[in-house]
């Protein structure tokens, strides 16, 4: 989704600006720009469609220099990406950057029309830019303005703004999308996000929805929605910047994956204490029923964990994708207790779905990867994972340590309630510390994952199967791969393909058969026969008691000898690597696969 950043200082601003959006780019974006404030108060926009180098380029052409100004990626919602559709958006007295959708763009639209005001572009910005606009134009006071253009705006958004006769100031306003303001040595920032502050700062305020931010070279002030003053305390910065930078790796994916080990290990010193979970009294106060909400990856992470609690607490699990929670209508009851996971901690849907279950008094538990981000600050009890920054597209060493989470928590409840014994609590938890040095093995391995990897550069489309256990793992496999590859793949159970996707099964399609459960291998093996017999090259991740089944596949991964429990870990390496060469492979752009977001702010 969109990236905003800002600059006042004494440095060039437009420096700043670039290298706080390169750090964004990870959110993915289709057009970018900035408009620079001069020393005699001009601002000079320059945008374009495509990557930062294209703007890098414009700006090389022609120069801007300014100590104050606000940058942007833009994700396209409203409009196609042109350069005309980029942003910073503006009028006579002011420009404007956005995240976000204006829900009633329209009928600003009209209004403004009425009322003289001429649209440029196709955005929902222009429309927010003009509403602005229009109300300084009665105030003239920024705060007062941003006040009173956010009683008309609906939708969620985040709006860096810099007005001509406020030289050196820039003005934040959020409702629904991120938004932090950081003080650093010569001057202050603002960014949607984490990483376009890290060079720059070590603690940064989080804004809060409704909040107004006014930002000076020498620090900031803050003013609630009726443009009062408030007072805010920073948080530190817990990242540090290698772990957002490329370090070597040709990819953030790869490097993230490689990763996983270091973040599992770091997970675990958190929330491991003597050898048993110490989820900070997450679930002391007794759950009869869970959900889960989350989105994508983080749903997979979900899917384990139902599987991972019923089977050990015995407690029913629903996993609800989050998009879908709140027009259900969810059944909930005060014993309930939901489960947000979420790596940005941004993600609209789920944070939608957190505010209804809180609404409806359930407790809510979120695990997070970002500190300080919306679902931390808002649940119950946030669980911060320990992945650092993730900046690939495709979500991998965040999964890990989500998956991490899944089983304290089943141990942690099966021990609460007296399905667990302490032995067996401490066997799957020593096996959990044993998972990196697994995860590292699988890494090394790599080799025979590439080959694997090489089956997968014909073909359009795949398969992924796996029962038990391994179909959620399956399904998590499945669209990592077609998210970074393109290539279109569906994960079933493996009994059910029968029961009418087989017919999509042709000479020569891969199907990625998961067999990690040793008494689920002769079900896998009659369902691996099923499709060779009609032409699909099976490609196998299997466990040293399961590769006999190796004798009925094309290809063959063994993945290290674990706790069979623990096998959706390993196995999650292995198919992150398996999508990740085979995007290589195949040209793909891999950190920045085409129309994929990092943090979907919007719903
Ligand atoms: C896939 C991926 C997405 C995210 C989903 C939820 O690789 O990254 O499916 O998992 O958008 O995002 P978070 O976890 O930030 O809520």
């Amino acid at each position: 989704m969109c990236g905003i950043t800002g600059y006042t200082g004494k440095s060039d601003a437009v420096a700043r600006l670039l290298s706080g959006l390169r750090a964004l780019e990870y959110r993915g974006y289709d057009s970018a720009g900035v408009a620079v404030m001069d020393a005699q108060g001009a601002v000079h926009v320059v945008k374009t469609k495509g990557r930062l180098r294209a703007l890098e380029e414009r700006l090389e052409k022609c120069p801007v220099h300014g100590r104050c100004g606000i940058g942007h990626t833009r994700w396209a919602t409203h409009g196609a990406p042109s350069d005309v559709n980029a942003h910073p958006h503006g009028t006579d007295r002011l420009y404007v950057v956005h995240n976000g959708i204006i829900e009633n763009d329209r009928e600003l639209r009209a209004e403004l029309s009425a009322r003289g005001y001429n649209f440029l572009s196709e955005t929902d910005t222009e429309a927010a830019a003009c509403t602005i606009d229009s109300a300084y134009a009665e105030t003239g006071d920024p705060v007062a303005a941003l006040c009173a253009a956010a009683k008309r705006l609906r939708g969620s958004y985040a709006l860096g703004v810099i007005f001509l006769d406020h030289p050196n100031e820039i003005y934040a306003v959020r409702e629904g999308n991120p938004l932090i303001v950081a003080e650093g040595g010569d001057g202050c920032m603002i960014a949607s996000d984490i990483p376009a502050v890290l060079r720059f700062a070590r603690d940064c305020y989080v804004m809060e929805d409704g909040e107004i931010a006014c930002v000076r070279e020498d620090g900031a002030e803050f003013f609630d929605c009726q443009g009062k003053p408030i007072s805010k305390r920073a948080a530190a910065i817990e990242w540090n910047m290698e772990a957002a930078e490329r370090g070597g790796f040709a990819h953030f994916m790869l490097k993230e994956i490689h990763e996983e080990p270091l973040v599992a290990r770091q997970t675990l010193g958190r929330y491991v204490k003597d050898g048993l979970p110490d989820l900070r009294g997450a679930f002391d106060n007794g759950c009869e029923r869970l959900t889960i909400v989350a989105c994508g990856t983080a749903m997979h992470a979900g899917l384990v964990g139902k599987w991972l609690i019923e089977r050990i607490a015995r407690v029913p699990v629903e996993v609800c994708i989050a998009s879908e929670f709140r027009y259900n209508e969810p059944v909930l009851s005060p014993n309930h207790c939901v489960i947000a996971i979420s790596q940005s901690g941004e993600t609209a849907d789920t944070l939608a779905a957190v505010r209804l279950a809180k609404s409806l008094g359930v407790r809510t538990v979120g695990v997070v990867n970002v500190p300080g981000s919306s679902v931390a600050r808002e649940v119950d009890q946030a669980l911060i994972t320990c992945a650092g920054p993730e900046i690939s597209v495709a979500s991998t060493k965040a999964y890990a340590v989500q998956l991490l989470m899944m089983y304290l928590t089943a141990v942690q409840l099966g021990l609460g309630r007296g399905t667990l014994s302490m032995e067996r609590a401490r066997q799957i938890v020593s096996g959990l510390m044993a998972l990196p040095a697994a995860m590292e093995e699988v890494i090394r391995e790599d080799a025979q994952i590439r080959r694997m990897a090489a089956c997968l550069d014909e073909t359009e489309n795949c398969f992924f199967i796996g029962r038990g256990l391994d179909y959620p793992g399956a399904m998590e496999g499945s669209l990592k791969l077609k998210e970074i590859t393109y290539i279109h793949s569906e994960a079933y159970a493996a009994g059910e393909l029968k029961h009418g996707a087989i017919s999509l099964i042709t000479r020569g399609m891969p199907v990625v058969a998961l067999s990690t459960q040793a008494a689920l291998k002769e079900k896998m093996l009659s369902n691996m026969r099923e499709v060779a017999s009609r032409g699909a090259r099976v490609l196998l991740l299997a466990t040293p008691e399961t590769k006999e089944l190796a004798s009925d596949a094309d290809e063959t991964f063994v993945l290290p000898a674990t706790d069979e429990l623990l096998t959706p870990a390993t196995a999650a390496v292995a198919m992150q690597l398996l999508a990740y060469y085979a995007a290589v492979r195949r040209g793909c752009d891999v950190d920045k696969p085409r129309n994929l977001a990092k943090s979907v702010t919007v719903e």
